[in-house]
């Protein structure tokens, strides 16, 4: 096995959750929370406690329901939301408390009409506060995305002094490019002051659609934490999609020194249970979890997929918990596939039955999207078995 390991937090159950539309009540968020922990993920955020009763409920029943991963609730840099996260953590095994502020220019100046000065301070502040409860504490830097890095530096150096055991670096707006996002991680590992104390945790949107490559970036630049959900889902065009990260990790030869402790196969199982508890779709072309990540419809594809998976494929599906790749039969597909399917149906044709059947094939095909398994077996056997046999 590689030798460094890459952290999973999990953060379905509070960035996640923040979709519209997407509100679990306490005992789906316990069932969700069971999952990921048989998934394997390395900590579980399972809410805001200081948001609401029902939040503050729910981390207190994941924290007693769920033993192996780390259960963290999110907080602002205020004494009461630190306090509250505490409490509802108490029966939690591995607790952590995540707080922290946002450090960019934009938002010290319009959010907390501050200074920079008294940001670090108000940072410094809450980490010692959330010691006083907990020994594991997280601090992210809201909007490090748009930080001045040298700014950013300060804080982190100061927060680690304080006690900060992970330090999360968000790309809140989702506005990094990748090489850029690399930079900052690197930047830091270079220049704080004890950053080897602390891990540095990777917290990426997707607006632009990069949150996966910026996390990625992160990883090959020093962090050892990477913060995403299932499905990608979160605020606005979601977060870091967790199925996707830990395959990336896993399949990609560049990246072979790291691993991940996910069972793997339990991706795609987790990814239905969270769609139907939070009843939000995933996109038919998503990566990894999507209803075509693993089928097949134009005619040369599946040409080679019959003759040999890998050929257009990079995963084997039941490494992610599904069952097998799909030959699509539309008017696209060839007549390798068509025999494929009828061979599975059990019609073993013989060529000159493939060519009468084919071809009523792409008549059935023109006319509808998707030529089923009942299609297929109506023309093989009430026109061609019984006309080809009378001939
Ligand atoms: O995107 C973000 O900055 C966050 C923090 C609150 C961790 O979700
Ligand atoms: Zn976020």
């Amino acid at each position: 096995m590689s030798d460094t390991k890459i952290h999973i937090f999990d953060t379905t159950l509070r960035d996640g959750e923040q979709v519209p539309g997407c509100k679990l009540n306490t005992e789906q968020k316990v069932e969700i929370a069971r999952e990921l922990e048989k998934l394997g993920v390395d900590v579980i955020e399972a809410g805001f406690p200081i948001s609401s009763p029902g939040d503050f409920r729910s981390v207190q029943a994941i924290s007693k329901a769920v033993s192996e991963p780390v259960i963290t609730g999110l907080s602002r840099s205020v004494e009461n939301d630190i306090k509250t996260a505490a409490e509802a953590l108490t029966y939690a095994k591995r607790p952590r408390i995540h707080t922290g502020i946002g450090t960019s220019d934009s938002h010290i100046q319009y959010k907390f009409r501050s200074t920079r000065e008294d940001v670090l301070e108000r940072a410094v502040a809450a980490v010692k506060y959330a010691k006083s409860f907990v020994e594991d504490v997280e601090f992210y830097a809201e909007d490090a995305g748009r930080t001045d890095n040298e700014y950013l530096a300060r804080v982190i150096e100061a927060v680690i002094k304080a006690g900060a055991t992970v330090v999360n670096i968000p790309d809140t707006t989702g506005y990094c490019l990748p090489e850029e996002y690399g930079a900052k991680i690197r930047f830091l590992m270079e220049n704080v002051k004890g950053i080897h104390n602390a891990i540095i945790s990777a917290h990426c949107h997707n607006d632009l659609g990069l949150a996966t490559a910026n996390s990625i970036a992160a990883v090959q630049n020093g962090a050892r934490q990477v913060e995403c959900t299932v499905n990608g889902i979160g605020e606005r065009a979601g977060n870091t999609s967790l199925e996707e990260v830990v395959m990336i990790i896993r399949q990609h030869a560049y990246l072979q020194q790291y691993h991940t402790g996910i069972n793997s196969k339990m991706l795609y199982p987790t990814s239905l249970l969270v769609r139907e508890r939070m009843g939000m779709a995933v996109q038919p072309n998503k990566a990894i979890v999507g209803s075509n990540a693993f089928a097949h419809s134009s005619g040369i594809h599946q040409d080679g997929v019959i003759k040999k998976r890998e050929t257009y494929e990079i995963i084997d599906p039941l490494d992610v918990g599904v069952d097998k790749s799909t030959i699509v039969l539309t008017a696209r597909s060839g007549r390798a596939a068509v025999a494929y399917r009828a061979k599975n149906l059990g019609y073993d044709l013989t060529k000159n039955e493939l060519d009468v059947v084919y071809k009523l094939f792409l008549d059935v095909a023109d006319v509808k999207k998707e030529v089923e398994d009942s299609d297929l077996t109506n023309i093989i056997t009430t026109e061609v078995r019984t006309s080809v046999a009378a001939e």
